[in-house]
């Protein structure tokens, strides 16, 4: 059943915006590669995001940090060739844009020439502030990134809830109004308090994509291999897995070892 208020051939910034303000909620998941794009832009999937979670489900490396800006152009430019309706946002990996508000506009040029992705999405708050306006100012849209923020993991030390202490509540907020002032189009709140992030969505008029941000936020994004049931080490609390596609494809796997062994494939009909 489709809860889709309006029907968007293309999704742009401002359709998301719009959505917000007919209170249609904003879906968005991860996609790292041709075959998955166009899959969830087929089924009607309004953003889709080449997040530099990437570098954990594709690559296998233990955070984020290692992804590289090519990696991440090859990644994105496979998925712009597949979409025809969903809105693109792209990472900006780590060390990409951290360094100066220059070298943040630089990277976001890269990704914007040589993928042909729609956006870029950068982490944190006011200590990025300068480079997210820069970028803004060549025309380049942007969307925030803001609580769990997994570029500063060494920083926090755990992946766990944000924002549950007053103090970082505030700064969070205030990090939130200030991207929507600087000119955000959304922003991602990972794992906070559900309170916190309904609170954040219903004072700004920008979405607030949510994941482990409960439900009074104006969207969802999920990283797809999770929802799918993929990978099965990680398994927070928000996750929820649509499919156990780990024990699908393991079973799969094992019966074609077991058709070849048996010279069961190929059979008569399978060859030429
Ligand atoms: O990289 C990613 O997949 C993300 C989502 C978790 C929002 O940033």
């Amino acid at each position: 059943m489709s809860t889709a208020k309006k029907d968007y051939k293309r999704v742009t910034v401002k359709s998301l915006i719009e959505m917000k303000s007919n209170g249609e909620k904003i879906s968005m998941l991860t996609a790292y590669d041709y075959t998955m794009a166009k899959i969830v832009d087929g089924a009607g999937v309004d953003v889709i995001l080449v997040g530099d979670s990437a570098s954990n489900v594709m690559a296998g490396h233990e955070t984020t940090l290692p992804i590289t800006l090519d990696q991440m152009i090859y990644h994105a430019s496979s998925v712009v060739r597949a979409i025809d309706r969903a809105l693109i946002v792209v990472d900006l990996p780590f060390g990409s844009y951290q360094s100066d508000p220059k070298e943040a506009l630089r990277s976001a040029i890269r990704i914007m020439k040589e993928s042909g992705g729609h956006s870029v999405k950068l982490e944190g708050g006011k200590e990025v502030k300068e480079s997210i306006k820069r970028i803004l100012n060549a025309g380049i849209p942007v969307m925030g990134h803001l609580g769990l923020t997994p570029q500063s993991i060494y920083k926090f030390g755990t992946y766990t809830v944000r924002a549950k202490e007053e103090r970082e509540a505030e700064k969070l907020k205030e990090d939130a109004l200030m991207l929507q002032k600087a000119g955000c189009f959304a922003i991602v709140l990972e794992k906070v308090p559900a309170k916190l992030a309904k609170e954040v969505a219903e004072s700004l008029t920008i979405p607030i994509i949510g994941i482990g941000a409960g439900n009074g936020v104006d969207g969802q994004v999920l990283v797809t291999h999770d929802m799918l049931g993929m990978t099965h080490e990680f398994n927070p609390r928000f996750l929820r897995r649509y499919l156990d596609l780990y024990s699908e494809m393991t079973s799969t796997f094992k019966q074609y070892v077991a058709d070849v062994k048996s010279i069961d494939f190929p059979n008569d009909n399978e060859q030429y």
